[in-house]
C-alpha cells in the first residue's frame, strides 16, 4: 500500500470478526513498530503480544475505555524500558512513534486496530503491570486492540491550513 494511502485512510477500528491473525502478519506489525524513530536510536521498546481470550479480556477489566478488546483477536501492549531510555519523556515519545507505525502497518495489511490508552494513567499502568507480570522498570505506554475489521470507518478531511505557520508563528 502507498504510504499516503495508508496515512490518509487509517481510522480507528473497534469492531472485529472472529478470524485469527496469522503469525506472519503479527511479525510484520511488530517489525514496522521496531522501525520507528527513537531518541538516540535507543529503540527502548518491548511488545507483549496477547492472543489468549481471557488475557485479552483482562484489558477491559483494567481500562474501561477498552471495551472493543472483547471482540479483538489480538492485543499488543507497547512498553518502554526505563533502563534503556532514562528520560521518561523520550521513552513515551519513542513508544508512541512505534505505536503509530504499528497502526499504519495494521491498516496496510487489511486489518483494523485502535490505540488504547495506558500512560499516564497510573491505575491502568499498575493494573497492566500486575496481571501481565511487567517489571517495575517497564512502562506500559499504549495498547493496540486489533483484528480483521467488521466495520468501515470513512476517512476524514483533517487538513487545516489555520494550523500552519510560516517562518514565524
Ligand atoms: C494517546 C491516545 C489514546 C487513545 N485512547 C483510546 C482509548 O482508550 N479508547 C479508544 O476507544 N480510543 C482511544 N484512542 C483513539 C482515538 O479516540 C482516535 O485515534 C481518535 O478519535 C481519532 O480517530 P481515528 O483514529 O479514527 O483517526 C486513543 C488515541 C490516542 C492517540
Amino acid at each position: 500500500m502507498d504510504t499516503f494511502e495508508a496515512i490518509l485512510n487509517r481510522r480507528s477500528i473497534r469492531k472485529y470478526t472472529e478470524e485469527k491473525i496469522p503469525q506472519e502478519k503479527i511479525e510484520q506489525i511488530l517489525k514496522a513498530a521496531m522501525y520507528a524513530p527513537s531518541a538516540m536510536n535507543y529503540q527502548p521498546w518491548h511488545f507483549i503480544v496477547i492472543d489468549k481470550r481471557e488475557a485479552i479480556d483482562q484489558i477491559f477489566k483494567i481500562n474501561s475505555h477498552a471495551e472493543m478488546v472483547k471482540e479483538a483477536a489480538l492485543a499488543i501492549i507497547i512498553c518502554g524500558d526505563s533502563k534503556l531510555e532514562m528520560n521518561k519523556d523520550y521513552l513515551v515519545q519513542d513508544c508512541s512513534a512505534a505505536t503509530q507505525n504499528a497502526l499504519l502497518a495494521i491498516h496496510a495489511l487489511g486489518l483494523g486496530g485502535v490505540w488504547v490508552s495506558s500512560y499516564p494513567n497510573m491505575e491502568t499502568i499498575e493494573g497492566l503491570r500486575k496481571y501481565y507480570e511487567i517489571p517495575e522498570n517497564i512502562i506500559p505506554v499504549s495498547i493496540i486492540s486489533l483484528g480483521y475489521p467488521a466495520e468501515k470507518v470513512a476517512a476524514e478531511d483533517r487538513f487545516n491550513k489555520s494550523r500552519i505557520h510560516n517562518n514565524k508563528w
